[in-house]
């Protein structure tokens, strides 16, 4: 129900409730000055009568007076009625209002009286003393019903109901088109206003106009339109400098790793340029015949393919590209990573093993991850300087964040775990900040768990860590399958 129409159904109602409080009042009132106009009209009557009645009763007689009185009692509204004086209640002639009020007569007095007759009507009485020394004591009797006061309650109730009724449709149609006007309306623009914000319309603004509550309310509202604007330009500020950030931080890591896999790298390309350079050699020299040639060509080509990979791998490991998803396959890329880093492990003595508990799919940027477990392997490996084991695991599972543990989805989980130093309690709470590192310088800089961690979090996902010093770490990236 619109305002304006709760304001004119209230007003009405109020109206209508107080026409009915004023009208039984105002009836009651009305009824008791009916009642004192009727009984002293009455007593008027009474007492111009009796004069001539008490003269005729003297002059002619007792019949002669009690026929005049038969004469005035044939108007039909008042019954005039002669009385004995002397006699009890239940003698015919014995007054209406009951011997009580005839003490009073007796002095003289005139007396009224309003009494309810058998049938349930009021009337009202009123007695004139007929009083002259030696002869009966009498009083005459005139009564005349009275209206029943609900009948003037309600006639009361109906005239003043109908005015009202007139007055308050007015006023309701007045108060309706006031309310609509001033309330109503500005309240719906300001209502479309709240809608269009909720939809993150904050450029549509409403005029002020005027200086009251409605204004008030649409000005608070322009204002916060502005507000929010204002918030939402500083917000999409702040997270493109996050993003340009992060990105840069990705791409430093990247390098850095490109750097710290350049030994290893320098030695793996090492052995195939020495193998083509000494056949070429022997094929230049001709200390090869004609018919080895071709066999010491063959060899050349495999091991320059050999170079070409590893350069191929190296250059799409350093490059840097916008984040892209596409389905692959987790275990291709565990091995992938683990052949790339076979020649840094080599180097330390570490036995890396690739374990896939089926075919893992979804839909990653292949790049990321691969450098998210790039880091975490040569974390292992830089764990173990005197060798040990390294161990990586793919398989998919339900799981949950340890924050919410009521979100369990199907995840693609890869394990890294090795038999290295471990990590200590404190450590491990920090090991996820950017720059904490635990390495001298110019070998870490702390960036590539904070970095792996972005990673993953950037798919929907999440990453523990669990340690014992002496024993080894485990790693384990949660990669959502529906992300
Ligand atoms: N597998 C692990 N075993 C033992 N300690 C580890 C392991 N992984 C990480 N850490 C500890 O966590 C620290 C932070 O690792 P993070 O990869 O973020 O940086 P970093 O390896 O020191 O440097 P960067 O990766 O930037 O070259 C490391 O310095 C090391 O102390
Ligand atoms: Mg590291």
């Amino acid at each position: 129900m619109k305002v304006a129409t709760k304001f004119a159904l209230a007003f009405v109602a109020s109206g209508l409730l107080s026409v009915v409080v004023y009208s039984s009042v105002a009836a009651s009132r009305e009824v008791d000055q009916l009642e004192t106009t009727v009984a002293e009209d009455l007593a008027s009557l009474g007492r111009t009568l009796s004069t001539s009645i008490l003269a005729v009763w003297e002059r002619d007689g007792e019949a002669r007076a009690l026929e005049l009185v038969a004469v005035h009692d044939r108007d039909d509204a008042i019954d005039v009625r002669w009385t004995w004086l002397d006699v009890d209640n239940n003698h015919s002639f014995s007054p209406r209002g009951g011997v009580s009020v005839i003490p009073s007569l007796l002095r003289g007095e005139q007396r009224t009286w309003v009494g309810v007759t058998s049938d349930g009507k009021r009337h009202v009485y009123a007695y004139v003393p007929l009083l002259r020394p030696g002869m009966r004591p009498a009083a005459l009797e005139f009564s005349r019903p009275l209206i029943k006061e609900s009948q003037v309650f309600w006639s009361e109730v109906r005239e003043q109901l109908l005015m009202s009724t007139i007055v308050a449709a007015f006023a309701a149609t007045v108060a309706l088109v006031l309310t609509s006007w001033i309330v109503s309306r500005p309240l719906a623009r300001v209502a479309e206003q709240a809608r269009r914000i909720g939809k993150g319309e904050l450029a549509y603004k409403l005029p002020v106009t005027g200086s009251d509550e409605v204004a008030a309310l649409i000005e608070e509202q322009n204002a916060m339109c502005d507000a929010l604007m204002a918030a939402r330009t500083r917000a999409e500020e702040e997270a493109s400098k996050r993003l340009t950030a992060l990105e840069q931080l990705r791409h430093a890591d990247r390098l850095r790793t490109v750097g710290t896999l350049s030994s290893g790298i320098a030695h793996e390309l090492g052995t195939p340029l020495n193998v083509i350079a000494m056949r070429a050699k022997m094929i230049a020299t001709g200390e090869v015949d004609a018919t080895e040639a071709p066999e010491n060509a063959k060899i050349i080509v495999s091991q320059t393919e050999r170079v070409t990979k590893i350069v191929r791998q190296l250059l799409d490991f350093a490059r840097r590209r916008t984040p892209k998803r596409a389905e692959a396959d987790l275990g291709e890329l565990a091995e992938r990573t683990s052949q790339l880093l076979s020649a840094l492990a080599k180097k330390s003595r570490v036995d890396v093993k690739v374990a896939l508990e089926g075919r893992v799919k979804l839909r990653i940027d292949v790049t990321q991850i691969e450098q998210a477990i790039t880091n975490l392997v040569i974390n292992g490996i830089h764990a173990m300087p005197d060798g040990g084991q390294l161990l990586i695991k793919v398989r998919e599972d339900d799981a949950a964040p340890e924050r919410a543990p009521e979100l369990i989805r199907r995840c693609a989980i890869v394990e890294v775990a090795d038999t290295g130093t471990g990590i200590s309690p404190e450590n491990l709470e920090r090991i996820f900040e950017p720059f904490f590192t635990t390495k001298g310088v110019g070998i870490g800089t702390g960036l590539g768990l904070s970095v792996t961690h972005g990673i993953v979090e950037d798919h929907g996902g999440w990453m523990t860590a669990e340690s014992t010093v002496g024993v080894g770490t485990r790693f384990q990236l949660y990669l959502p399958v529906e992300a």
